[in-house]
């Protein structure tokens, strides 16, 4: 017994810890130790912050697989060891209602339903004209302004923030609340008790918002939510997480794929040229889609437990085991993507993971695609002498949020 116990130990010493680090002057490649334990194993124990120790998945066709499996659960109240992302997540998750991101068939089903119309492909191609109105409106403001200039205040936040805030109905004066609340809220190295102040700041600033909407409806979701509340469709509390997680999810995410994106093409001007020279939208839309790959931002790896035994990838995961779905890894897997290291944006890059895969594949996707081809197809053809006006290693990158991404991108041209 004693020896098992050493045995197990010992095991455990000799655990991988993660999340690991990206190698210095590597900005866009996953950490070299991820690259190893997938040419390794793909399908290995990992130990994380709290000791415990989840499957750490970095195949790319071994995460559709699970992503897509109904015995993987996104409920983070099921039993066994769900690996949360921090203590702060972990704590308030008995108190955290059922929301899009937490819950399973059938009540993840019901919920997306709720706001599955705002997002379908005819509302958001609706929207290609104003979106491209607010790009060239922040171009305009930014080459009249000083140069250098900041290209992630100047266009990269304000794109998504814009376009988030009139989809939903928000404000838009309220955006550097929203932006730092957001921010704060997925930063894993913020204290639980800053994590929490954001996160309340933010459900009592929609909480209000809904409240106006249920009294005076307008235009945009948080109006369509309310009427479901009204309609006795979905709760009050309902709405207003759901209206949190669409204004979170909805703008950093979008914003880092404009900046690191950019700074990518930067680094690459043949690439850049291909992007900027062509006439077909269709080659933009490929370079999105590669660049969405390339760079994977969501890098805290997605969060699932076991909820029977699955057999797969010659291991058996147990019911309550953890895992954690890296989908930079995965989006670098030389069997999906030969030569996944060089950015090609003439590269088939659709079937990549970085909007997850399976029921809780991001719901925004439609919209994220849309303004960022839009950005792509007008910022470096209206400015083609755009240049970084730094050097990549005098970049600060963020290594700490649920999504990579710069501080700030300054540009000259
Ligand atoms: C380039 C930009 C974006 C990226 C890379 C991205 C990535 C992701 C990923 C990886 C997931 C899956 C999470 C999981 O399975 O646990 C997800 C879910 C989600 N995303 Fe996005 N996202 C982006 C933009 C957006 C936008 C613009 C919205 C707009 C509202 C949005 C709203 C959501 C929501 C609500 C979910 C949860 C869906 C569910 O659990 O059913 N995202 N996103």
């Amino acid at each position: 017994m004693a020896e098992t116990l050493a045995a197990a130990s010992e095991a455990a010493e000799k655990m991988p810890e993660f999340p690991m680090p990206r190698a210095a002057g590597c900005p866009f490649a996953p950490p070299p130790d991820v690259e190893k334990l997938r040419a390794e194993n793909p399908l290995r124990k990992v130990r994380i912050w709290d000791g415990s120790m989840p499957w750490l998945v970095t195949g790319h066709a071994l995460q559709r697989a699970l992503l897509a499996d109904p015995r993987v659960s996104a409920n983070d109240k099921s039993p066994g060891n769900f690996p949360f992302v921090t203590e702060y997540r972990r704590q308030i998750a008995e108190f955290t209602p059922e929301l899009i991101v937490n819950t399973d068939a059938p009540v993840h089903t019901r919920l997306r339903r709720t706001v599955n119309g705002p997002f379908v492909i005819k509302r958001i191609e609706a929207m290609r004209a104003p979106i491209q109105k607010i790009v060239d409106g922040l171009i305009d403001d930014m080459l009249a302004g000083p140069n250098p200039a900041d290209l992630l205040t100047a266009l990269a936040l304000p794109v998504p923030s814009l376009v988030i805030s009139e989809l939903l109905g928000v404000p838009y004066e309220d955006h550097e609340f929203f932006q730092k609340n957001s921010s704060l809220a997925l930063d894993r190295s913020a204290a639980p008790e800053e994590s929490r102040a954001a996160s309340t700041a933010l459900h009592d600033y929609l909480d209000r918002l809904i409240g106006e909407k249920l009294v005076n409806p307008g235009e945009g979701v948080l109006s369509e939510l309310a009427g479901r509340v009204t309609a006795g469709d979905m709760t009050r509390t309902e709405a207003v997480h759901m209206g949190v997680a669409m204004l979170i999810a909805g703008h950093e995410t979008t914003a880092t794929m404009i900046s690191l994106g950019t700074l990518v093409l930067l680094e690459n001007p043949e690439q850049l040229a291909l992007v900027r020279d062509s006439e077909d939208p269709k080659a933009v839309a490929g370079a999105v889609e590669e660049l969405l790959r390339y760079l994977s931002i969501v890098q805290v790896g997605l969060r699932r437990v076991a909820t029977e035994d699955i057999e797969i990838g010659g291991q058996v995961i147990r019911a309550g085991d953890g895992l954690v779905i890296d989908l930079h890894a995965g989006n670098w897997d030389p069997e999906a993507f030969p030569g996944a290291e060089q950015v090609d944006v003439t590269r088939p890059a659709r079937q990549h993971n970085a909007f997850g895969y399976g029921p809780h594949q991001c719901l925004g996707q439609s919209l994220a695609r849309l303004e960022l081809q839009i950005v792509y197809s007008t910022l470096y053809r209206r400015v083609p002498t755009l240049r970084l006006a730094t050097t990549v290693d005098q970049l600060e990158f963020d290594h700490s949020g649920t999504t990579y991404g710069v501080a700030s991108l300054p540009v000259a041209w």
